[in-house]
């Protein structure tokens, strides 16, 4: 899907996660949504709280599974993910504040491992995700799976790319403040989602939404992997799309 401009396609992105939550509503369920981080959802997110505030759409019936987290990361930094979901939504919306995860950069390295086969059960004991929303890193990341990601990678620590690293430097005032692992929802977890929807804008993305979408599928561009899924939308504003 290529629209003119990211408010375009952000209002497209909002009203398909919207339609999912009144769906699962009427039919009695849980909508499950998996979200990601980053400058790219940030306007589906203000669209999804407007509609919140002016059209009344409830989020009681939603969970979410957020992608990622640096690592490690206190909940209560200004840099963790955790703060950034809940001032871009949760802060705005009438969502259950059980039904929010995100994994939690402040465990102890003993406790990793646990924690994230308790997050991949959690994602399968609600019946698994109805619509993931992606961005893309300049490296060809989706959540934080950095090139040499395997199609069946699970929830789990990794290491980030020097790219990414830099890429998150002005966040972290400088390059080395930014967090050298983060933990992350594997590409087998993201691929076992029911729905994706990619997302990228800016020409400084069209070099690797070009080898997300025509390339051959390798782990060095662990988002080459989505073509193996049956229900991926890749929504773009016209500078993304311009190397198709
Ligand atoms: C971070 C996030 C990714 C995100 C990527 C792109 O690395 N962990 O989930 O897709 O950044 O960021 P942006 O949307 O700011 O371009």
């Amino acid at each position: 899907h290529i629209y003119e401009d990211s408010q375009n396609a952000s209002w497209y992105v909002a009203n398909e996660i919207a339609s999912l939550i009144k769906q699962k509503q009427e039919q009695g369920q849980k909508a499950v949504l998996g979200l990601a981080t980053g400058s790219t959802p940030t306007k589906v997110y203000d669209y999804l709280v407007q509609f919140h505030k002016e059209n009344g759409l409830s989020f009681k019936n939603v969970v979410t599974f957020n992608l990622d987290e640096y690592f490690p990361m206190s909940p209560d930094s200004i840099h963790s993910y955790v703060r950034f979901m809940n001032e871009h939504l949760f802060d705005h919306i009438d969502i259950d504040p059980h039904n929010v995860h995100i994994p939690d950069g402040s465990l102890s390295k003993e406790e990793i491992r646990k924690y994230c086969l308790d997050y991949e059960e959690k994602i399968q004991n609600v019946g698994g995700i109805d619509i993931q929303v992606l961005g893309i890193g300049r490296t060809g990341h989706i959540g934080f799976n950095e090139p040499g990601s395997s199609l069946h990678s699970k929830t789990r620590l990794v290491r980030l790319d020097r790219v990414t690293r830099l890429d998150a430097a002005s966040d972290f005032f400088g390059e080395e403040n930014v967090p050298r692992r983060a933990i992350t929802m594997g590409v087998g977890t993201i691929m076992e989602a029911k729905r994706i929807i990619i997302m990228a804008w800016g020409e400084g993305k069209a070099p690797i939404v070009q080898q997300a979408v025509e390339g051959k599928i390798k782990e060095s561009v662990p988002a080459t992997f989505l073509q193996h899924h049956n229900n991926c939308d890749f929504v773009l504003d016209g500078a993304a799309s311009s190397f198709l």
